[in-house]
């Protein structure tokens, strides 16, 4: 083969990583990381959670959610696609905030849309977060219900592009190997004892194509309170 053949060849097979990149979604910055310490884009936009990162791990983060973290959260649908179960929650709390509710008011859009994975039940429950303004009194409406968190700790790992039934499985499995043997270990499995129950939070609209968000996230308990690094 001729260098120049060789050059070309090299340079195709390079532009083609980068549209592949591109493609999927993936800024440098971002994607190899599995947290970022920082708040994703469209929190710049949209009013997301507040919490206080407890300890930035190796693939891992630690975060503590206080009570002002309120959720609207469908009934469980039952699907055996994430994808699938997310769309159909999406939907009633789509048309929940654009006043389908029993007091007919319009809420503005928050971030993200968390959808809590049963996987042994292949159940799913979908929620949007409650705007601080709307918390004290969120209005009602039928087949949903609200969820107010207490004191909540998340292990978070971020990934990017559009999350599938297929990366979700991946991102799980490398957060759960990136916690096994920390100090937090012993807490999360005492609050996973029924097995296989994950989060997974979507920070975008479904046509945001660029700098896509998400997390996995593990919920537990602490005895004993931690305290923000
Ligand atoms: C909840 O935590 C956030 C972030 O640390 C803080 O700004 C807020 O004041 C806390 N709210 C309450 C009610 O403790
Ligand atoms: C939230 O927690 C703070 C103290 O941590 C407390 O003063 C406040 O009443 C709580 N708010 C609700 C809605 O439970
Ligand atoms: C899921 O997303 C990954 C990229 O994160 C992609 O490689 C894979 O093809 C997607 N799977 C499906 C079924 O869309």
């Amino acid at each position: 083969m001729a260098a120049s053949t060789i050059i070309t060849l090299k340079l195709s097979s390079f532009f083609s990583l980068l549209l592949l990149l591109s493609i999927s979604g993936v800024s440098s910055h971002s994607h190899q990381n599995a947290l970022r310490g920082t708040i994703p884009p469209t929190c710049k936009r949209l009013e997301c959670p507040t919490f206080d990162a407890i300890e930035m791990g190796d693939g891992y983060e630690i975060r503590h959610y206080n009570n002002s973290t309120v959720w609207m959260s469908t009934s469980s649908i039952q699907d055996i696609s994430l994808v699938q179960a997310t769309r159909t929650g999406f939907r009633s709390l789509f048309d929940y905030i654009q006043g389908k509710n029993n007091w007919e008011q319009k809420i503005e859009m928050t971030a993200p849309v968390i959808t809590e994975v049963s996987a042994s039940k292949s159940s799913f429950v979908v929620s949007f977060l409650v705007p601080k303004e709307n918390q004290a009194n969120p209005p009602p409406a039928k087949g949903l219900h609200v969820q107010r968190w207490k004191n909540v700790y998340v292990a978070a790992r971020e990934f990017g592009g559009y999350a599938n039934d297929s990366n979700v499985a991946v991102e799980t499995a490398a957060l759960r190997a990136s916690i096994a043997g920390t100090d937090w270990s012993g807490a999360i499995d005492k609050s996973h004892r029924d097995g296989h129950v994950y989060t997974v939070a979507q920070y975008n609209d479904p046509l945001e194509y660029d700098n896509r968000v998400n997390e996995i996230w593990l919920l537990f308990e602490m005895e004993t309170e931690r305290h923000a690094i």
